[in-house]
């Protein structure tokens, strides 16, 4: 209508309708399709929340087995793409390697890429799905061989008779309970952790995954850049800063003194507040528990008892308590895939795999909006005007 409206970061501005994920912060709800996290966690798989996340309902067994097998069956990566990996330098971050491998996908399916094929290439219901099939099936074959490369190993193939997080574990080799499968209670931890981080509505990186897709370039690309907005640290990296937090303390007797800090504004306690939720961060109730289990299994970190003391002090501090400040997601997420054996560098990877579930969900409620269209903001421009231009010789 002509009005433009000054809104720096999009604080105050919702660009999508979207029926997917609702964080009501007041209560500390957050619910898939309408479902209770709760629930989604204790009673279904990642594959079957990303099933209900794309599709809008949760699968009846049929179409459960049939998506867990297509998925299954695009896992495997083209062997042009695993040479093209192993030129990365041997100490390539994980996450670059994924990005880029990401990026580097769209150019194996050329029956895939609206540039040439065509605008309407995704009205086209069969090739968006077999593209959410070969995404999901293939992003956690790249982010295995990403971190085999940084260790210096060799790549391994899929094994498509274990499910998609077993799957993961054995190509990165953790903690097997035998040489094949790895550790059941560790796959449903690591499967819980991807429920969890699969969707957040309008987070940064779903924003980048519509900005980028309205372009209407191919869903590779898309995730590429989504995969990119999720690398930076204020995004995807809070869980390795709690972490770098704990080693610091380094003794619950510090902690009294850090506080001190945090509320003279010296520093800040990571993991702790969000814009949206301003109760307790249901994620991090329940990955509290995952911790537990986890840490029963690999062995307690000293890090851990440092972490639930300064957690329970600072609930009972006025500083917090007035400022609805509660632990996030990431205030247990790190000390988890850390007891599990993940370098820090693989965290934002660990934060990619699931939360691509999240980005084709919106990429396709996008793409089936019916007024869709190019998402291009406005800008306020504050430089110079009607300056003289001056030919390079006579410049000083
Ligand atoms: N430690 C100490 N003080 C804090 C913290 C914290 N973690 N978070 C907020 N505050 C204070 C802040 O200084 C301000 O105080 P005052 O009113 O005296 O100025 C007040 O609380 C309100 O904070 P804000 O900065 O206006 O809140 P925000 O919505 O802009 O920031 C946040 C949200 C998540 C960036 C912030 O809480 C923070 O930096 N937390 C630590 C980093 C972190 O854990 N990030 C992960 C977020 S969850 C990831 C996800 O969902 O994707």
């Amino acid at each position: 209508n002509g009005i433009m409206v000054f809104d720096p970061a999009f604080m105050n501005t919702a660009v999508a309708t979207s029926k997917i994920t609702l964080v009501d912060g007041e209560k500390g709800e957050l619910r898939y399709r309408g479902y209770k996290i709760e629930d989604l966690v204790e009673n279904c798989s990642f594959l079957e929340v990303a099933y209900l996340l794309i599709n809008g309902e949760l699968p009846t067994n049929k179409q459960l087995n049939d998506w867990e097998n297509k998925v299954m069956r695009h896992t495997y990566i083209h062997e042009n793409l695993v040479e093209q990996m192993k030129t990365f330098r041997y100490d390539a971050h994980p996450m670059g390697m994924l990005i880029s491998s990401v990026a580097a996908l769209s150019t194996f399916y050329e029956e895939a890429n609206p540039a040439l094929k065509g605008p309407d290439l995704y009205r086209n219901q069969n090739l968006r799905n077999k593209q959410i099939f070969r995404i999901l099936g293939k992003l956690p074959t790249i982010a295995a061989c990403a971190y085999r490369h940084r260790i210096g190993r060799p790549y391994n193939s899929p094994v498509n008779h274990l499910n998609y997080t077993e799957n993961f574990l054995y190509m990165m080799d953790r903690l097997s309970e035998s040489d094949y499968r790895p550790h059941p209670r560790l796959a449903k931890a690591l499967d819980i952790c991807f429920i969890l981080h699969a969707d957040h509505e309008m987070n940064c990186s779903t924003a980048a995954m519509r900005h980028v897709g309205s372009s209407l370039v191919d869903p590779y690309t898309a995730v590429a850049c989504a995969a990119g907005a999720l690398y930076g640290p204020l995004h995807g990296g809070a869980n390795e800063g709690v972490l770098h937090m704990l080693e610091e303390i380094k003794d619950v007797s510090n902690i009294p003194q850090f506080l001190k800090d945090v509320k003279a504004k010296k520093r800040k306690l990571m993991g702790f507040g969000h814009r949206i939720y301003k109760n307790y961060d249901p994620r991090a109730t329940i990955l509290k528990k995952v911790a537990a289990d986890v840490f029963d299994l690999c062995g307690r970190t000293p890090l851990y008892e440092i972490a639930v003391e300064l957690e329970a002090q600072a609930l009972k501090d006025e500083y917090f308590v007035t400022r609805l400040l509660f632990p996030n997601v990431d205030f247990y997420s790190g000390l988890i895939y850390q007891a599990m054996g993940f370098p820090t560098d693989m965290f934002p990877v660990l934060f990619s795999i699931p939360r691509a579930a999240g980005w084709l969900a919106h990429w396709i409620e996008m793409l089936d909006d019916p007024s869709l269209k190019i998402f291009r903001p406005r800008q306020k421009y504050v430089g110079e005007t009607d300056k003289e231009f001056v030919p390079l010789s006579e410049r000083i």
